[in-house]
């Protein structure tokens, strides 16, 4: 049997599949209240009440560089940047809208500088729009009760999307956000029926790849396409089918100043062993202040996170599901011939493997090169001399080489 051929869709998806991980930025207007990006709507703040935060909006210590640089750092290899949250504030310049950080206080298009920060240090640019538009009364309307504005928040929407896919040159992946509709389920007082494209996402995404052949794009604006995009946490789509989960670092997404619930480093660590392992992406996401800067347990997390990617990323980058299991120690991931064993729960000096099958033909420590004694018995497959103590407290990775 001839293997079959790469599809168009595999051969855009390819880079997202060695990447493995992302970071996530979600910063906007809503950082200066600081209680995260629902703000507005969660108050139900108008849109009088919260346009004046425009006038305020003036980073001081907006830096895409050390944004993208952390990223690196990290062992992160794409960002993906709210270009408009659901709020409306658009960070780039828009013949649609004045409610943009280039017609207001900031006098700047961020989002053009974050494309420059991620081109200095080639990283895969992402950027995240949403569809909807609380500042439109027809968004909650729907078609049936008010046709003309939704056709204007439609029109408006789309035209942003071809703004964002044509002034900013290349780039590599839209994350639709927003998709979803009050009315999605019909209205039964207007006899009326589901709508099958609401955001009409056939016809703007097909703009979209005229615009940018190359572009992956997610699927969340109420269509399929290229990758699955599930939400605080960790859900392998069918083998053969993309995905990247999204996490936050504590429970918000935009600043949230009293948010103090930080999950811990080792966490996010296992939260990226797992999408790995599952033949998947992690986006993990940082939520700027006001003034541009990150919250400092955010930079700690990314700065621990590096150090352990830098010795041990060959078990992350181009990885996926394992033929062998971890047994009671851990995780596994996998790439060609190599099984890495991610032993979160170090055993001692002795480490048992179930159902090897005979396959493992050696052994050795991933970060050091150090090779392992490996003892099969029946089906149990013991790996002997190991460090009372984990190298690696967090994830100490095995690299086991099978049989061809
Ligand atoms: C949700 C939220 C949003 C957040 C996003 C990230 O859809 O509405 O605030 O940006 O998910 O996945």
């Amino acid at each position: 049997m001839t293997p079959k051929s790469p599809t168009t869709v595999d051969r855009r998806l390819a880079w997202f599949h060695r990447a493995r991980f992302g970071l996530f930025i979600h910063w906007g207007l809503y950082s200066i209240p600081a209680r995260g990006e629902w703000v507005m709507h969660q108050e139900r703040i108008p849109h009088e009440e919260y346009a004046p935060l425009a006038r305020r909006f003036r980073p001081a210590n907006f830096d895409p560089d050390a944004w993208v640089a952390l990223a690196k750092e990290a062992g992160m290899k794409y960002v993906v940047f709210t270009t408009r949250h659901h709020d409306g504030f658009s960070l780039f310049d828009s013949q649609v809208s004045d409610f943009t950080s280039v017609k207001t206080a900031a006098g700047r298009d961020f989002v053009a500088d974050f494309v420059r920060a991620c081109r200095r240090h080639r990283m895969k640019i992402g950027f995240y729009y949403s569809l909807l538009d609380w500042r439109f009364p027809a968004y909650f309307a729907g078609p049936k009760r008010d046709p003309q504005g939704w056709e204007r928040h439609l029109c408006y929407s789309h035209a942003q999307v071809r703004e964002l896919c044509t002034n900013y040159g290349k780039i590599d992946l839209l994350w639709y956000d927003g998709g979803w509709v009050p009315w999605a389920k019909g209205d039964p007082a207007l006899n009326d029926t589901p709508p099958t494209d609401p955001w009409r996402a056939k016809q703007l995404n097909a703009a979209v790849r005229k615009l940018q052949p190359h572009i992956i794009i997610n699927n969340r604006a109420g269509r399929l396409e290229d990758f699955d995009t599930p939400e605080q946490r960790v859900a392998p789509s069918a083998p053969g089918r993309a995905w990247e989960s999204c996490l936050t670092m504590n429970d918000h997404w935009g600043y949230c100043a009293a948010d103090k619930n930080w999950k811990s480093t080792t966490q996010l660590l296992h939260a990226l062993v797992q999408c790995a392992g599952g033949g998947g992406n992690l986006l993990l996401n940082v939520g700027p202040q006001a003034d541009g800067s990150l919250p400092a347990p955010s930079v700690k997390h990314l700065r621990q996170i590096g150090a352990w990617t830098k010795r041990n990323g060959s078990s992350i980058y181009d990885c996926g599901r394992s033929p062998l299991g971890a047994g009671a120690v851990g995780l596994t991931t996998a790439k060609g011939d190599a099984v890495f064993l991610h032993v979160l729960y170090w055993p001692g000096e002795d480490l048992c493997l179930p159902d090897a099958g005979g396959r493992v033909q050696s052994a050795s420590l991933l970060a050091t090169g150090k090779p392992l004694r490996l003892e099969t018995r029946g089906d149990r497959l013991f790996l002997r001399g190991l460090p009372k103590t984990p190298p690696d407290h967090r994830d100490t990775v095995i690299v086991l080489n099978l049989t061809k």
